[in-house]
């Protein structure tokens, strides 16, 4: 255990889903899925720090989050990942958490799950408890299905319900492996997760062939080709109950993006750009009343 008033700061970045197959529903409410995470280099700062016993949680943030929407402190997965660590190792001591946040909120980019993912990070260091990575993962899938990825880090196969984590490019370069430009923007409301799997209906699901070339061009940072095999299950649902979503998404055509996806179960869309040039012409010609950011793609750890 390090001393008392030790800080770790952690830039936690945000994902998207390239793919997203929605294969079913479980006998336990969830979904079964599978999918193509990639983080982006959009980051919250998680900054821990221990305490003696008390834990609390401090936000603070960029001016386009809309902080009314994180819910009661006490729901928060952070404070919830302190209470789980604490229970299963027997831990004494708290913390305080800091975070300071540009992901924004219910908008389908793992926020939340990112911040969450940090904090089991830094407390795994600071409370020294040396869990593995997969124990970290397996940790945060108690509390929530995109944090196993997030843990895991880098570009990821996810399947089952978000527990099962394949790395994709394990061991290779950001040369070998090079990472693609992206407008992510966002209608400025938020998707509730659980309300869009509820209303998802099967439908059309890709052939196998997709998610293999999705990985070679992913790899190779193809991004003209990668644009042929965007898809998510969730889209259609989304874009017919939320219609601002599918207008930033229909934005983001227009103004020149060439393969445009909703992120997970939204509220967020990206749009992808030839490079950062392209990308900042892309900004340029979107309207600023539709929150946008330029990102790269993060695919190795
Ligand atoms: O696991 P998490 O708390 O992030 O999920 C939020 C909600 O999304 C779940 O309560 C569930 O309704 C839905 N969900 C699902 N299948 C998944 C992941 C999430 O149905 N694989």
């Amino acid at each position: 255990m390090k001393q008392e008033g030790a800080s770790i700061s952690i830039e936690t970045p945000a994902k998207i889903n390239l793919t997203l197959e929605v294969l079913g529903k479980r006998p336990d409410g969830y979904h079964a899925l599978r999918s193509v995470v990639m983080p982006v280099s959009l980051t919250d700062t998680v900054t821990v720090t221990t305490t003696s016993t008390e834990i609390s949680l401090a936000v603070t943030a960029e001016p386009w989050i809309d902080l009314s929407l994180m819910g009661p402190p006490e729901k928060n997965l952070c404070f919830r990942a302190v209470h789980l660590l604490q229970a299963r190792y027997r831990v004494e001591a708290g913390a305080q958490i800091h975070i300071h946040k540009r992901i924004p909120v219910g908008g389908g980019m793992g926020g939340g799950s990112a911040d969450a993912a940090a904090v089991i990070r830094g407390l795994n260091d600071l409370w020294e408890l040396t869990l593995s990575r997969g124990e970290m993962m397996e940790l945060g899938a108690e509390l929530g299905s995109d944090i196993p990825a997030l843990v895991h880090g880098g570009a990821v196969l996810m399947e089952g319900r978000g527990e099962f984590i394949t790395g994709l490019f394990q061991g290779l370069s950001e040369e070998t492996c090079r990472g693609f430009w992206l407008v992510v923007a966002n209608p400025g409301i938020p998707c509730s997760t659980a309300e869009v799997f509820k209303n998802w209906k099967a439908g059309l699901t890709p052939p196998p062939h997709f998610l293999h070339n999705m990985l070679s061009f992913v790899r190779t940072g193809q991004v003209d080709a990668v644009a042929d095999v965007l898809y998510n299950g969730l889209q259609e649902g989304v874009f017919e109950r939320y219609p601002l979503v599918a207008q930033a998404a229909q934005q983001l055509k227009a103004a020149g993006c060439f393969g445009v996806l909703l992120s997970g179960s939204g509220s967020s869309v990206f749009g992808l750009v030839r490079d950062e040039a392209h990308g900042q012409e892309v900004c340029r010609s979107l309207d600023e009343s539709l929150w946008h950011i330029l990102v790269r793609t993060c695919p190795v750890v």
